[in-house]
Parts: structure tokens; sequence; C-alpha cells
């Protein structure tokens, strides 16, 4: 597709086996970015980790560590998550009020960081576009984020083709990423819709060879 950016492949660290994550990450650094989901068991009914985890992931990769923040009014933490090493910090829509949304966007830039915004299955496209100018990444969920391995929804599909169009049309660069039951199946639509970073956790770290499933994902992936 005309004006697509480098496709990326994130895998996620919330399907790794803890007890060695440090390995499991070793295994995927043949992947572009490592994604990073915090949940809070407010914002969403799940708790997984935090700022401690993220300083020592920091401290053994050089991977781009993109941080997909489940938290509610997440401007209470994005210099902590900054200071620990974060690359890219994705706030929800739905987690504050849109006009304190804009302020923590701001703060995000402010602080030398790239800065995504996410939607949940039920949020419509267009509350993107009032902030698309501002962001690197729009992050479209194709599950209800909270837990891994769920069914991927492909009706989420039609809103990553609007934030594309749109972004084609104002000549903008901002990627769009896709998270949620992404696996080698049905990672050609994605593509297809116009998203650029494919997360995946248990399509990667479910696998015995996780390099290698990142090989093939790369290869089901070029055009
Ligand atoms: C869900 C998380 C996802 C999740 C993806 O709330 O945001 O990043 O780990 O996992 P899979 O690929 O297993 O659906
Ligand atoms: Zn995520």
């Amino acid at each position: 597709m005309i004006g697509i950016k480098m496709i990326k492949i994130a895998p996620s660290i919330l399907a790794a086996d803890f007890t060695k994550l440090g390995e499991d990450i070793k295994s995927v650094e043949n992947a572009d970015y490592l994604h990073f989901d915090v949940m809070d068991g407010m914002f969403v009914p799940n708790i997984s980790f935090g700022i401690p985890v993220l300083l020592s992931v920091r401290k053994i990769t050089k991977m781009v560590l993109d941080v997909h923040l489940m938290i509610d009014t997440p401007a209470r933490y994005i210099k902590n998550f900054i200071d620990a090493g974060a690359d890219i910090l994705t706030l929800h829509f739905e987690a504050d009020k849109p006009e304190h949304i804009k302020v923590t966007i701001d703060e995000i830039k402010k602080l030398g960081v790239k800065a995504g915004l996410s939607i949940k299955p039920g949020t419509d496209a267009k509350v993107i576009m009032p902030y698309i100018n501002l962001l690197d990444l729009v992050l479209v969920m194709t599950v209800e984020p909270g837990f891994g391995g769920q069914k991927f929804m492909p009706e989420s599909l039609n809103r990553a083709l609007d934030i594309r169009e749109y972004i084609t049309q104002n000549n903008l660069n901002v990627d769009i990423e896709m998270d949620g039951g992404i696996n080698l199946d049905n990672v050609g639509e994605v593509i297809s819709a116009g998203v650029n970073v494919i997360v995946a956790g248990s399509a990667i770290f479910g696998a015995k060879d996780k390099t290698a499933a990142i090989k093939q994902f790369l290869n089901r992936m070029t055009p």
C-alpha cells in the first residue's frame, strides 16, 4: 500500500515466562520493538507489571521499549515510566478526560519520548483525529485490553483503515499499531488495513523457537 511506513514487529512480554524473562527477551531481539503491557487493576480487570520491571528490562536490552499503559489517569506516572526507560509511551483515550489527554501527550513529547494514543474495541476511530497531529503512534486494540491470548476481533480492521486514510490524506507521519490476538493466519489482513506495527504475545512467546516465530512473521509481512 502506498504511503505505508516500514512494518515492525513488537513481541508482548505479557506472554513471556517471567521466571526467565531475560532469556525470553534475548530470544526476541530480532524483532523491532519490545511491547510492555502495564495494567493497574482499575482501567482493566488485571494487574501485570510496572516501573521496577521496566527498569530491569531496560538494563538488559537495547530494543525499543514500547510501553502500553492500561492505567487510569496515566498523567500521574508518565515521568516515572520515561525515567525507567520507555521509548514509546501509549495511553488510552478512555483512561482520562479528553482535556487531560492532550496535556499528557504534550508532556510525553516534552520529555523527549514518542507518544501514542490507544482505543479499545468499542471506541470510534474518530476520537483519535483531534489528537493525531500530536502523535507518533495510534494503537488500535483488537481485543478488550486486560489479558493476552484472546481472540482477534476482525471488526477492528475498519478502524485502522479509517485512521490510515486520514493519515495519508493529511500527509502525517504516524504509525498505526494493532494489538490483540494477532497470529500468522491473520497478520496479512492486519497489514492490508494499513497497520505497520504488529503486537504479538502468545503467537511469539508461546512458540518453542521464538526467534524463528519472529522470522515467520517477518516473512508473512513482506509485501
Ligand atoms: C492485552 C495486551 C496485549 C496482549 C497481546 O491487553 O495489550 O499486548 O499481550 O497478547 P496476544 O497476542 O496473546 O493477544
Ligand atoms: Zn498491549
